[in-house]
């Protein structure tokens, strides 16, 4: 939640074009407000996997984001989670300003699935758009399934938590394109019109060749769930309803928090590198150090089985071909400043990619990029044009991956150690009853790169 606050605070203006979305954004902010019939005029079913904060956000957004849009499935693992999506959806469907897009909400009971296997009946159901937004440890699969049903994807980030994760991404990302299918992910900042702005510009060369960049996720407290707040919601509190539950702790659901929350900065130097780099706009190296606070005040110690085993800070030296180096910072620690930002600095000059330049303010306003990216993708599927944003959200989240393993290992590790990697964190096969032995926490220096 505080990461929609931080990122909607952000921001401000109304530049609507960039190198990566511009057309697209330009397209959808037409079509979708007062010419939809030029562009189309197929409904767009959207079901919904995963009906926490995120999930009911996107599908909130979703219905804002363009006319035509009905909600027709969704789906999570626990029974009790589809109430208060199926309700917030059902009464937003009420005002007029969804009324007046001629959007809808259907969902009678048999289109609200739980289970394991839910994700598969919210695919399987009429929906034609796909939104993800369960723990990412479970994105791959989801993702492989929706693209293998010839579903569009609007996929939360991050995508992946491991190299055999990033694989299927990225094999689902070639199997999208073949099939003309599109896929947003929710980077979102890739469709906010002050980074849009920035971006634009100093691809243009306004600030000169990159030189050095920086990317901070420096937060505070963490959420934190323990097993006794299940009883009664679950027939049996087990080892897997309990870490699904608390998922952020557990490296296989969250990919520790450089990962789950780091990943958007990480995308916009990834992103600032494209001009230079092209199709290669990601790191080639990491080194990097962090550890695990003993006495954290939003998480108890304890046994890894019943707290978790993730890090709560990270500092990683990035290294891009050519020599351009990003240093990455993240932590998650009451009582410390607060900075989620990035930084670039090149040979005529720096940038705050959030509508900086050189110290002025050049962009910012604009809609609301968690609305503006379903709006970008439901016009370019309209208009025949799909984009397909999982490259790159694939290699932000792999390289965030790569800064987890320099972390853990305190070994130095390549882009092609890690996607090639055969460390896959996901359990071979689910079952609410399974044994599911969690990880010590890693020692730098001592655990292992595998
Ligand atoms: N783009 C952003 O700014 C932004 C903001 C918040 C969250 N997110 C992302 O959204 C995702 C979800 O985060 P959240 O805050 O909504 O978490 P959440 O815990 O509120 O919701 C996750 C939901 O998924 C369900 N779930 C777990 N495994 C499932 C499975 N296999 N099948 C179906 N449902 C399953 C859970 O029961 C839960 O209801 C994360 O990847 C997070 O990074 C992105």
């Amino acid at each position: 939640m505080s990461e929609q606050k931080n990122d909607n605070q952000a921001s401000r203006r109304d530049f609507l074009k960039s190198a990566a979305v511009g057309a697209t954004t330009l397209a959808a902010g037409l079509s979708t407000m007062s010419n939809v019939h030029a562009a189309g005029t197929d409904v767009i079913k959207v079901g919904l996997i995963g009906c926490g904060g995120r999930g009911t956000g996107a599908a909130d957004n979703v219905l804002h984001s363009a006319q035509n849009v009905q909600i027709v499935a969704i789906g999570d693992v626990f029974k009790f989670k589809l109430g208060g999506t199926r309700n917030h959806l059902q009464k937003l469907a009420q005002k007029d300003e969804i009324k007046q897009l001629n959007n809808s909400v259907d969902l009678p009971e048999e289109r609200c699935f739980s289970g394991l296997d839910a994700y598969e009946k919210v695919i399987n159901s009429p929906a034609n758009y796909i939104i993800l937004a369960t723990p990412p440890g479970f994105r791959p699969l989801h993702l492989q399934a929706a693209v293998a049903a010839g579903k569009n994807v609007f996929t939360e980030k991050p995508v992946c938590v491991d190299g055999p994760g990033g694989r299927k991404c990225l094999a689902a990302y070639e199997e999208a394109n073949k099939k003309k299918l599109g896929i947003a992910a929710g980077t979102q900042r890739r469709h906010q019109s002050s980074y849009l702005e920035a971006m634009k510009r100093i691809h243009e060369g306004e600030i000169g060749d990159i030189a050095a960049m920086r990317a901070y996720w420096n937060g505070t407290g963490i959420w934190f769930h323990n097993r006794d707040e299940l009883k009664g919601k679950v027939d049996q509190v087990t080892d897997l309803a309990y870490q699904l539950y608390n998922w952020y702790h557990f490296v296989w659901l969250c990919g520790d928090h450089i990962c789950e929350q780091h990943v958007h900065n990480l995308d916009v130097c990834n992103w600032a590198m494209m001009a230079k780099l092209g199709d290669e706009s990601h790191p080639i190296r990491a080194v990097g150090t962090g550890s695990r606070t003993t006495g954290h005040s939003t998480r108890p110690s304890g046994d890894p089985k019943d707290v978790g085993h993730i890090f709560d800070c990270f500092a990683v030296d990035f290294e891009y071909k050519g020599g351009v180096h990003m240093f990455s910072m993240c932590r998650q620690t009451p009582g410390t400043e607060p900075n989620i930002s990035e930084f670039i600095v090149g040979t005529k000059g720096s940038s705050n990619p959030d509508g900086w330049i050189n110290g002025k303010r050049v962009g910012g306003g604009g809609r609301d990029p968690y609305v503006q990216e379903h709006t970008d993708l439901i016009a370019s599927i309209r208009s025949g044009k799909p984009i397909n944003e999982l490259k790159n959200v694939t290699e932000a989240s792999l390289t965030a991956v790569m800064g987890r393993m320099a972390g853990y290992t305190g070994k130095a590790v390549t882009w092609d150690k890690v996607i090639n990697s055969k460390q896959d964190t996901f359990p071979e096969k689910l079952s609410w009853d399974m044994s599911l032995p969690v990880p010590p926490v890693a020692v730098p220096g001592k655990t292992p790169l595998l």
